[in-house]
């Protein structure tokens, strides 16, 4: 049984995180979407926000569940007796830091994890959850940059937050 964690903050999840999403979901037996909570963070969402958003658009994918998380990364993958851990490649930039991440939480890990990046499509490869966010909050349209749900959840959210 090969258990495999997809991690972020997904504040908000964009179509690029749902492409990693769908093609993580086929690697692997159980996908765990794991949304980080840091406390000495101020997202948009909460992290029940964002785990519903997350659900409701991972719904027809049988082997994908959502989860929450604080604290290290590694120590939640201990925990969970994850195989591999997946991380989405946007560019050299993203590598820059990503091959540093993966070989700190490698020393972390009890037993042997492996950390798999998968190309972001180059559809989706100028998305970040930041500039959706910003763009969002000064009401630029962000259609098509995350799942028409989100959105729709997004826009119900804040105008109850006000
Ligand atoms: O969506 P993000 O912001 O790229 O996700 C980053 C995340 C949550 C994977 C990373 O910040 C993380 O692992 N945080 C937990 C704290 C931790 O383990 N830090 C050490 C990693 S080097």
């Amino acid at each position: 049984m090969l258990k495999a964690l997809y991690a972020g903050s997904f504040d908000p999840l964009t179509m690029g995180h749902l492409d990693i999403i769908r093609r993580a979901s086929k690697l692997c037996d159980e996908l765990v979407v794991g949304v980080i909570t840091n406390p000495n963070k101020q997202p948009m969402f909460s992290s029940d926000e964002r785990m519903d958003m997350i659900r409701s658009v991972t719904d027809d994918l049988s082997n994908v569940s959502v989860d929450t998380f604080s604290g290290l990364l590694a120590d939640y993958v201990n925990r969970g007796g994850f195989g591999i851990v997946f991380r989405g490649l946007r560019g050299t930039t993203d590598f820059d830091s990503e091959i540093h991440m993966a070989q700190l939480n490698d020393r972390l890990y009890d037993d042997k994890v492996e950390t798999v990046f998968l190309m972001t499509s180059p559809d989706y490869s100028f998305i970040s959850s930041s500039m959706v966010k910003e763009v969002f909050k000064l009401n630029g349209s962000i259609e098509g940059l995350v799942p028409d749900r989100i959105l729709s959840r997004m826009e119900e959210l804040t105008e109850k937050k006000g």
